[in-house]
């Protein structure tokens, strides 16, 4: 692993209750999917993209060096944004999507991401009003980016979300969001790495090779167990 990616990790490390290398390798892999949805996308440089459920802006850290100036972030912990705010992102302090929509309602945004956040949302009638107002929040013709990621029996039967992708997918279409791409990467990959492999010796590489082997065994789609990666365009205002 290079050095910039060990410093990454020790700084946030620290601050941070990222103490299981499980969730450190998962953070990497879920970067280079946000990376890659990126690069597919090719945003100009002056969209607004805002990251829901952003934790402590390791995401943001990496796109605001290398490709976009216009972020904005919310998180449901205050802890989280302080984090954030430890990392010089200082221009946004608030909690919930809804909280944030009040507040830039005259503005619109190009670009949302959400990564393993959604399936946090417990109540049905909630999750379809972040659904909605995600919509509102977007411009025509942009794109909706999200990340599902159910990794065991115990946890998925809390959520809403549980194996039902479908319904899920339906309630996006009913809010004018089109599908254009559903890639589901096999977990237990990651679960092998955790076990086997010490954090020092996983390069770079291998978690790219990793990445592009998931994209074409997941061909066999199974709903459980998978790191999901549904990427959506907005077709209308509702
Ligand atoms: C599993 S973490 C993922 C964090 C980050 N996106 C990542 O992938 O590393 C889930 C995050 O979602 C946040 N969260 C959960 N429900 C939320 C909500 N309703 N609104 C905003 N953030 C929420 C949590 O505080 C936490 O930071």
């Amino acid at each position: 692993m290079s050095n910039y990616w060990k410093n990454k990790i020790k700084k946030y490390w620290t601050v941070n209750y990222v103490d299981d290398s499980f969730e450190r390798i998962s953070q990497f892999f879920r970067f280079l999917f946000l990376k890659r949805i990126l690069l597919k996308l090719k945003l100009d440089h002056d969209k607004r993209i805002i990251d829901f459920g952003c934790w402590y802006c390791f995401f943001l850290d990496e796109i605001k060096k290398n490709w976009y100036k216009k972020l904005y972030w919310f998180d449901i912990l205050k802890e989280n944004i302080e984090l954030c705010e430890n990392n010089n992102f200082r221009n946004l302090i608030v909690w919930d999507i809804f909280y944030f929509y009040k507040k830039y309602s005259n503005k619109k945004f190009d670009f949302i991401y959400s990564i393993t956040v959604l399936q946090h949302i417990l109540k049905e009638n909630e999750f379809e009003k972040v659904v909605i107002t995600s919509n509102k929040l977007l411009n025509i013709g942009w794109y909706f980016y999200m990340i599902e990621w159910f990794w065991n029996d115990k946890l998925i039967n809390k959520f809403i979300l549980k194996r039902n992708k479908e319904k899920f997918i339906d309630l996006m279409k009913k809010n004018w969001f089109e599908l254009i791409e559903d890639i589901q990467l096999i977990n237990w990959w990651l679960y092998l790495i955790n076990k086997f492999i010490r954090i020092r010796f996983l390069e770079k590489f291998l978690l790219k090779i990793l990445f592009y082997l998931s994209i074409i065994i997941n061909k066999k789609k199974k709903w459980n167990e998978t790191l999901n990666s549904l990427l959506f365009k907005k077709i209308k205002n509702v």
